[in-house]
């Protein structure tokens, strides 16, 4: 017995009720469990939406991948969904509940968290250097467990940071990570802007891409710009805004610099030092998400005396890293990558009508 999808309906509250983990391939389908609500979000290569369990009345996210279009989408979505329990029950990472599979799609049956970390710092007029140090921690926190578990997560930036209605930061969107591997990761994934200098030269990478991932997302945060801009005159026959970046940060030219544009606050000296630290170029001197917070503990003790760090944020400012003044332009986010070392490939789908 299927129970009646509600397309458009206003959803039910959610409510507490546990949901057990159960095999990708169950012979009972993801819609006679659950009913489809609204969309949240129709990337390039899921759509996601609100779900409500038939039985419990609670209210999820269910990311709907494609898995019928070939062998290596079918991959692709295992392998995420194979990730995600793995890193599942972490305060910072988003839960996966429950998944199901058929021969079209694979449903990954997720937390839903109320918030966008944009929508967090927005929420809240008068946004101080503790506050985005704060949320700073806790996407360290989630990803100190991806790492501890061997994954890396390959697209760290404040959209894949969700929070829930207790304000807890969490780490989600799995579509990119892969395994760690003894002789390092090969391949281009991420968005452009905040690839690390040895994945952009194509040098066998680790964990520590991630962390110089969430480095220059922490510096959009405080400067409201990317640590790298583009240098279209330099580089006339360079067309792509990708390219264009990739460059930059290949060659650390400019190199960041750690001062606010006029108009904008100056973060403490702490923060910056902070930011700079996760920004080290040689991933072997880069600290790790676990040292990196240690550092944090002493940043946020260093930015408490600080009167700079009591200056408040400006919504343009913040705004800024959400949509406005530098945006991650689409052309800038590349899921496709090299193939080297059995790397994967995505490519784009738009869903059947599902609901
Ligand atoms: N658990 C969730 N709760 C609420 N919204 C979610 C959840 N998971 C994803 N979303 C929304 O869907 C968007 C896309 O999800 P994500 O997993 O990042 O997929 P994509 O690969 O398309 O980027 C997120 O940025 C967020 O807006
Ligand atoms: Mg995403």
């Amino acid at each position: 017995m299927g129970c009646t999808a509600s397309s458009g309906a206003k959803p039910s509250r959610s409510c507490s009720a546990p949901i057990a983990s159960r095999s990708c391939s169950g012979s009972i389908g993801f819609r006679e469990k659950y009913a489809f609500h609204e969309k949240l979000s129709q990337g390039a290569f899921a759509e996601v939406r609100v779900c409500v369990h038939c039985d419990t009345g609670r209210e999820c996210a269910v990311k709907i991948l494609q898995a019928g279009g070939s062998e290596e989408s079918r991959l692709e979505a295992q392998r995420e969904c194979l990730l995600m329990r793995r890193l599942a029950g972490h305060p910072n990472v988003v839960s996966l509940l429950d998944n199901y599979n058929d021969d079209r799609y694979w449903y990954l049956v997720i937390e839903k968290c109320e918030h966008s970390l944009c929508d967090m710092l927005l929420a809240n007029s008068g946004v101080q250097e503790k506050h985005l140090l704060c949320a700073v921690r806790q996407m360290l926190l989630g990803l100190a467990q991806c790492h501890s578990m061997h994954v890396v997560h390959r697209d760290v930036k404040q959209d894949n940071f969700l929070v829930s209605n207790e304000g807890v930061v969490k780490l989600c969107d799995f579509g990119l990570a892969t395994h760690e591997k003894p002789d390092g990761i090969f391949g281009i994934a991420g968005t452009a802007h905040l690839m690390s200098p040895e994945m952009v030269i194509d040098r066998p990478y680790n964990q520590k891409t991630d962390v110089w991932s969430l480095g220059a997302t922490a510096y959009a945060m405080l400067f409201g710009r990317y640590p790298f801009k583009m240098e279209k005159d330099r580089y006339p026959h360079l067309k792509s805004e990708t390219l264009l970046m990739r460059r930059a940060i290949a060659e650390n030219s400019p190199p960041p610099t750690y001062v606010a544009h006029k108009g904008s606050p100056q973060p403490s000296d702490a923060a910056c030092e902070f930011v700079q630290a996760l920004l080290q170029r040689d991933p072997k001197l880069r600290p790790s998400a676990r040292e990196c917070l240690l550092l944090e503990a002493q940043i946020a003790n260093a930015a408490r005396t600080s009167k700079k760090a009591s200056q408040e944020y400006l919504i343009p400012h913040l705004l800024g890293i959400c949509s406005g003044l530098c945006p991650l332009p689409a052309t800038c986010c590349e899921k496709r990558e090299s193939k080297k070392e059995g790397e994967f490939c995505r490519t784009s789908f738009q869903l059947a009508k599902l609901a």
